[in-house]
């Protein structure tokens, strides 16, 4: 069985990959291969911070490798929080000290306060290096920002995001619903597809 490396410590995700291409490819996560460094995330796209971590571990421990980059981007921001998603209320100067994704709902909120146009998409990129190549998949799902935060499930932005199509938020939708349609789920296909298919195993 083929090894291959995703660069990531997120358990959830892992699981989620493995349970997709657990018969064709042996999946690590970077502490299977020994990988403590907090690889650094320094692009402007989520392609870009994909990619820096799919190669960190290429050149440093020899193995294909894949990584994902995720984010909110809001239409009427011109595409923020984006790469700053998980720390928006850090970027902009917000101390808080309970939970990071309240802070970062709250930072967006007060953004948003006098904006009408409230689209928005969740977007993830995954950089694939297999056999010298680089091959990216991206997955969007298109939505809107509410005024108010609704909901319990999920994490980080979901309580505001309600996915075109559907009158709850990821946060009420819950995770069934939410992992067929997310922008992940579509991304990790695509990625699937791609290893799954007769020509990366001949
Ligand atoms: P990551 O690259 O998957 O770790 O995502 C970076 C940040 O984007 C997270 O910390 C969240 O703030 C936001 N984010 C990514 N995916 C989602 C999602 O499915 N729901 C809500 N927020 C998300």
């Amino acid at each position: 069985m083929k090894t291959i490396v995703f660069a990531s410590n997120n358990t959830h995700k892992l699981e989620e990959i493995r349970a997709i291409l657990g018969n064709k490819y042996e999946v690590k996560n970077l502490k299977d291969i020994g990988c403590e460094v907090d690889i650094p995330e320094t692009g402007t796209t989520f392609r870009e911070n994909a990619l820096q971590k799919a190669t960190y571990v290429k050149e440093h421990y020899g193995y294909d490798c894949f990584a994902d980059d995720s984010g909110l981007q809001v239409e009427a921001l011109n595409g923020e929080p984006g790469v700053y998603s998980a720390r928006y209320a850090i970027k902009n100067g917000v101390t808080f000290q309970g939970s990071k994704d309240e802070a970062n709902m709250d930072v967006l909120l007060c953004k948003m306060a006098n904006e009408t146009n409230r689209k928005a998409c969740f977007r993830t990129s995954i950089a694939l290096i297999y056999q010298g190549e680089t091959h990216f998949f991206d997955g969007t799902v298109e939505g809107h920002i509410i005024q108010e935060k609704r909901g319990t499930g999920g994490f980080g932005y979901d309580p505001l995001f309600i996915p075109d199509g559907y009158t709850q938020t990821f946060a009420e939708l819950g995770n069934e619903v939410k992992n067929g349609i997310s922008h992940r789920a579509r991304a990790v296909a695509k990625l699937a597809e791609f290893l799954t298919s007769p020509t990366p195993l001949s």
